[in-house]
């Protein structure tokens, strides 16, 4: 059975809908008081916190994370809502071993504000791209993506609502299909 691990920087409502679905070995945050952390606790799923400032540098940080989830045997990492980019250090120990969701259509709207960039922009239609993480900012291969309309009568706080439901849809149908691989 493949482990998972699951990477959030704040709210966790990702993480949420994943670990009421799998089993999750993990649960990391580069946040002390990110509110991900609660819903581990919640859930009773292990959760490991620490900040790059508490590390001389990215690479140090970096190493922290890949003895974590080589000491846990994790073979597929989980990123939902992590807002750091995934530098050389993690990317070559799981490399082809990390995903991500971004709550855009990629390569539209790349970037740390998906939801508010297409919003702004005046899009009738946005998506939800989950994809396998490279150096880039969310440049990686896509593996799969929906659309997800704008209708005539949303606001911002509407259009975001439905761009999270989609990515609760198609975060655990990623998943699934490749815990079965
Ligand atoms: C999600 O919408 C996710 O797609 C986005 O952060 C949110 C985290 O919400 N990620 C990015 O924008 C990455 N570029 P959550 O913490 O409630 O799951």
């Amino acid at each position: 059975m493949k482990k998972i691990a699951v990477f959030a920087s704040g709210n966790g409502s990702n993480f949420q809908v994943i670990a009421e679905q799998f089993q999750v070995e993990l649960v990391f945050s580069d946040h002390r008081d990110a509110y991900v952390l609660e819903r581990a606790q919640n859930l009773a799923v292990p959760s490991f916190a620490f900040e790059l400032k508490e590390f001389a540098d990215k690479v140090a940080y970096e190493q922290a994370i890949v003895t974590l989830l080589q000491e846990r045997a994790i073979d597929l990492v989980v990123l939902a809502g992590y807002m750091k980019i995934v530098g050389p250090t993690l990317l070559s120990a799981y490399e082809g071993r990390i995903i991500n969701i971004h709550p855009a259509y990629l390569p539209e709207f790349p970037g740390a504000h998906g939801i508010q960039d297409a919003w702004e922009a005046g899009v009738t239609e946005s998506g939800v791209t989950v994809h396998w993480v490279d150096a880039g900012v969310d440049t990686g291969q896509v593996i799969k993506q929906v659309r997800v309309p704008r209708l005539p009568d949303d606001s911002l706080e509407t259009f975001e609502a439905r761009i999270h439901e989609a990515e609760y849809e198609l975060y655990p149908a990623v998943i699934k299909e490749l815990l079965a691989e």
